[in-house]
């Protein structure tokens, strides 16, 4: 049977690419994007591919909205078998420089829109028995970073709490897991929202943006990338933690010992044991 995948987040990036690549390896791939207008680069990879994909309108912090989407899909395609939660948003600001509503924007996009997508397709995936859902976070949902409290506290959040589904959902065939990219040369950088003045704060940001410089001139393709969360959210592998190249395992492996999320899954499970 032809799995259904909903994938977020796809006018461009690794999305863009993910949803390609899934529709590649046979998957009926639902792509969603905030506006529909913005579809040509997705509509170009997918005739270079040779495949096709259903387009369709999502702003993924409209709750109600995905609510609706969701309905939809169930109704056109029967199931979702496959969630991919790619949408997101990076913020350059350390904590003075930030407002309470750009943190509130970062959690909505970044840690509750994936968060209430998750809990929308799960009860169908629980009641057939499998499913797959990936997030992809980042290596900053590992590595706490200057300038980016506000990005990596909403995106340890969602790490936080995926991990936390994680051992329960699989007592249902539900596969819950990240993925952590670390530079990918997508238009992240051009979308990332910025301080205008960051006053005494500012040689340190001119700082860490020549040092981001560096790390973006050897990022990863998003087709690399793409293909790594097509990998990622197929697996049978009973593992949390992937990231998408060598460099994102080293970068998160700063921080983790559980580069895979096994230690933490073994030390866990046995807390739902039910035999
Ligand atoms: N690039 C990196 O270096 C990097 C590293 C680690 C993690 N990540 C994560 O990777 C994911 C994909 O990012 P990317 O690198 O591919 O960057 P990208 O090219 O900027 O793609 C991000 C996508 O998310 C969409 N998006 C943003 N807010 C949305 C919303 N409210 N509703 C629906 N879609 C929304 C954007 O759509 P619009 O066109 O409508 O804005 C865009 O399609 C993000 O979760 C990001 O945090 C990126």
């Amino acid at each position: 049977m032809t799995q259904i995948a909903l994938v977020t987040g796809t006018s461009s990036g690794m999305g863009m690419h993910a949803a390609v690549e899934l529709a590649r390896r046979g998957l009926q791939v639902v792509a969603t994007m905030r506006d529909t207008a913005r579809a040509d680069r997705l509509h170009e990879a997918a005739a270079d591919a040779g495949v096709t994909v259903d387009i369709r309108a999502l702003d993924v912090v409209d709750h109600a909205a995905a609510a609706r989407l969701v309905d939809e899909i169930t109704a056109d395609h029967g199931r979702i078998d496959v969630l991919v939660n790619n949408a997101g948003r990076g913020s350059v600001a350390t904590a003075e420089l930030l407002t309470m509503g750009q943190i509130q924007a970062q959690l909505d996009v970044n840690y509750l829109a994936p968060v209430n997508l998750t809990k929308l397709v799960l009860p169908g995936m629980r009641e057939r028995g499998h499913g797959s859902i990936l997030t992809v976070t980042s290596v900053g949902g590992t590595v706490g970073q200057p300038f980016a409290d506000a990005y990596c506290g909403a995106k340890f959040a969602v790490e936080g709490f995926m991990q936390s589904l994680a051992a329960t959902a699989e007592h249902f065939g539900v596969h819950v897991r990240v993925i952590e990219p670390a530079a990918v040369s997508s238009d992240f950088v051009a979308n990332v929202e910025r301080p205008g003045d960051a006053g005494a704060y500012q040689p340190l940001l001119d700082a860490y943006v020549s040092r981001t410089a560096g790390a973006f001139a050897n990022a990863q393709s998003p087709q690399d990338a793409g293909a790594a969360i097509a990998d990622a959210a197929l697996s049978d592998e009973s593992r949390f933690r992937w990231q998408t190249s060598e460099a994102a395992s080293r970068f998160a492996g700063v921080s983790l010992a559980d580069l895979d999320g096994t230690r933490v899954s073994a030390f866990t499970r046995p807390w739902t044991a039910t035999v």
